[in-house]
């Protein structure tokens, strides 16, 4: 069966965002805008599974919306809102924490990563947290999610989420919709040369916010100075540049740096590698440095812009959950139709 073509990504207002979240996901949501009925979402429900400081969260909401705004976003072109403003969301939640398995669940390393060592005192929403996840994309009916590769294995549990509703409702589905399937199998679009950006500290690491070093990442509101050092602080090897993409064979750190050259550049990386095959480190970070305040700093002036305007940015995100309800509530009614509750 086929679906109407619709996007749906989302980031956790956690904290400032960094050069992974912009390469992985930001940067990448405009391009679609003009192809798709795209929705992106400030996931804050997401965000309590650990727990929030209530300012910050509220601070860090409107932080991420003008960040999308900063990246380009229209919000006439895409529906631009906040989870907990949509109820859909935790009502297709609790159907799917009914669909999906505890062995799936124990399978996901993120919630390993972030439980660490005290898994039994970890949240029971930080364990269901790729079912919400599921739900965001599915109480759509999404077709395709941008998003960076340490999502991939959440967005593999969406689709066994689905598949699964499907199957197991099969019967009611045929009946009531004469479609045989009522969720779609959503895609994930993890494509370019940034789709993993690694800490500036140590290649084996993801960029994380979590990070407890500040000079392991950018933030996308550093500015030029403290662009400039982190870079020249960035770990590398005492080689030069190979000048083949497969000459990165036990160099993490320097296809990290050249692989977040290719995406602020947009070009293939490939390219890239031929243009500096052969270079010392000292020259390529010095031209790294340049491209990378040239390409931040719009974004982070306008995101410094934006953040002075709450009101603007509660009016955007106010607009669009009213624009999200109106396609998900319909959805929800049907599928609790689907499962059998009276009423619907
Ligand atoms: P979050 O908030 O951790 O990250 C937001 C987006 O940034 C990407 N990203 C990276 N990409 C490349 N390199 C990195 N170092 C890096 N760090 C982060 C993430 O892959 C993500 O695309 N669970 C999600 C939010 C979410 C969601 C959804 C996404 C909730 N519901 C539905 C898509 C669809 C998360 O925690 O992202």
């Amino acid at each position: 069966m086929s679906f109407p073509e619709r996007v749906f990504s989302g980031v956790q207002p956690t904290g400032t965002l960094t050069l992974g979240n912009y390469l992985g996901a930001l940067s990448r949501f405009s391009d679609y805008q003009d192809k798709y009925e795209c929705l992106y979402c400030v996931v804050d429900m997401h965000a309590i599974t650990m727990w929030q400081d209530p300012k910050e969260l509220h601070a860090n909401t409107l932080g991420v919306t003008a960040a999308y705004l900063a990246s380009g976003l229209d919000p006439a072109k895409n529906i631009i809102f906040n989870q907990s403003q949509v109820a859909a969301h935790a009502e297709m939640a609790w159907v799917f924490n009914c669909v999906t398995r505890i062995g799936w669940l124990n399978r996901m390393t993120q919630f390993k990563e972030k439980a660490g060592k005290h898994r039994e005192n970890a949240s029971a929403g930080l364990y269901v947290y790729p079912s919400l996840m599921a739900a965001d994309i599915l109480v759509y009916r999404a077709t395709h999610v941008p998003v960076g590769d340490d999502q991939k294995q959440h967005l593999e549990l969406a689709r066994d989420i689905a598949q699964k509703f499907n199957h197991d409702y099969a019967d009611t589905i045929r009946t009531q919709t004469n479609g045989e399937e009522f969720f779609p199998q959503p895609e994930p679009l993890i494509e370019g040369p940034a789709m993993r950006v690694m800490s500036l500290r140590d290649g084996t690491k993801k960029m994380s916010k979590s990070d407890p070093s500040d000079n392991s990442r950018i933030n996308m509101d550093d500015d030029a100075d403290t662009i400039a050092q982190k870079i020249r602080k960035a770990k590398t090897d005492p080689d030069a540049l190979p000048s083949l993409e497969d000459g990165f064979e036990g160099r993490a750190e320097a296809e990290n740096l050249l692989g977040i050259y290719a995406a602020l550049a947009k070009e293939p990386k490939n390219d890239v590698v031929t243009r500096f095959a052969g270079q010392q480190f000292s020259e390529f970070k010095k031209e790294l440095t340049e491209l990378a305040v040239e390409t931040l700093a719009p974004v982070s002036n306008e995101l410094v812009r934006l953040k002075g305007d709450p009101g603007h940015l509660e009016s955007v995100l106010k607009a669009g959950s009213e624009r999200a309800a109106a396609i998900a509530e319909p959805i929800m009614k049907q599928t609790k139709a689907i499962v059998g509750f009276v009423g619907a």
